[in-house]
């Protein structure tokens, strides 16, 4: 794997990612962005080292963004891992951020069933990946031939678990689901079924602004009325509630109805408060 030393980087002339980033500090050029990390913790550095090693010969994932280069600090003989690259696109816009929108809905829909069809694609890998901060945080959205905004890529791939290599991020509600419930997060062994909740708790909060604990039952049946998705995701939000272990959950796309676009439109336009 190539590396770049800290130095260089320092010296290019680098546009900061308008972000906030809890575990580093992120910038671009045209093509590249490159994230430097905020700990200095060695046994995290070592694993995330570890791991960008592993992912960045992965090249036949195409729905992701994986690392390119490491950024180190050092003389040569005592390298330490500072960062690593990725690729740049731009109009690039995040999940969360995308924002309910009435001209929209099919889109994000569609950005939705992709995103969700490559956390399965990745959960098959024999690499044995769970990305353990699968929330809508790290999913960014371009748009397609058309201009669509459907096309979807993960990032943040330095926290994942992939093999042995455990993960050292989960989502924040992922994490307070698990507190709630009582429910040990072991981060030595998450299973893929933590990201599958994970895309489900992102999908319930984008549609009610609220985490799965503080939606009112009567507000969540009064809208699966109307939005076929949430009928069919009914039994899940019961049973993520009240479970007493780790549950069994579908992955996003095989709920997804995208004719609920069309409500989901008429809604909006219409001043409909969804939550
Ligand atoms: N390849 C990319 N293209 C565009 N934006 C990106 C890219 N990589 C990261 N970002 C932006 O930078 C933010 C932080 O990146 P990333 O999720 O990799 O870091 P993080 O420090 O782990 O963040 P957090 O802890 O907040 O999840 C992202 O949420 C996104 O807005
Ligand atoms: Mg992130």
């Amino acid at each position: 794997m190539k590396s770049i030393s800290l130095k260089e980087v320092r010296s290019m002339n680098l546009e900061p990612l308008k972000v906030r980033s809890l575990g580093g500090y992120i910038f671009h050029s045209s093509d590249k962005v490159y994230k430097l990390f905020r700990t200095n913790d060695k046994d995290i550095i070592l694993n995330k080292k570890r791991k960008i090693e592993i992912l960045s010969v992965m090249r036949d994932y195409a729905h992701a963004f994986l690392p390119i280069e490491k950024i180190e600090d050092g003389p040569f003989w005592n390298r330490t891992l500072k960062g690593y690259t990725t690729d740049y696109r731009s109009l690039g816009i995040r999940m969360d951020s995308l924002g309910l929108d009435p001209l929209r809905s099919e889109d994000y829909l569609r950005a939705l069933i992709n995103a969700s069809k490559h956390l399965k694609e990745i959960h098959e890998r024999s690499e044995e990946i769970v990305l353990g901060d699968a929330t809508f945080e790290n999913i960014m959205v371009y748009p397609d031939e058309e201009g669509k905004y459907t096309e979807t890529k993960f990032i943040d791939f330095d926290s994942i678990q992939i093999g042995e290599l455990k993960c050292d991020a989960v989502s924040a509600l992922l994490y307070y689901y698990f507190f709630v419930k009582r429910f040990s997060l072991n981060f030595s062994y998450l299973t893929p079924d933590m990201d599958k909740i994970s895309h489900l708790l992102s999908f319930f909060y984008l549609i009610f602004g609220d985490d799965i604990f503080s939606i009112k039952p009567r507000e969540f049946d009064q809208l699966s009325e109307q939005l076929n998705t949430l009928y069919r995701l009914r039994p899940t939000f019961y049973y993520l509630r009240q479970c007493c272990r780790i549950p069994d959950v579908p992955y996003l796309h095989q709920v997804i109805d995208v004719n609920d676009a069309a409500v989901l439109s008429k809604m909006l336009r219409n001043g409909v408060k969804l939550y």
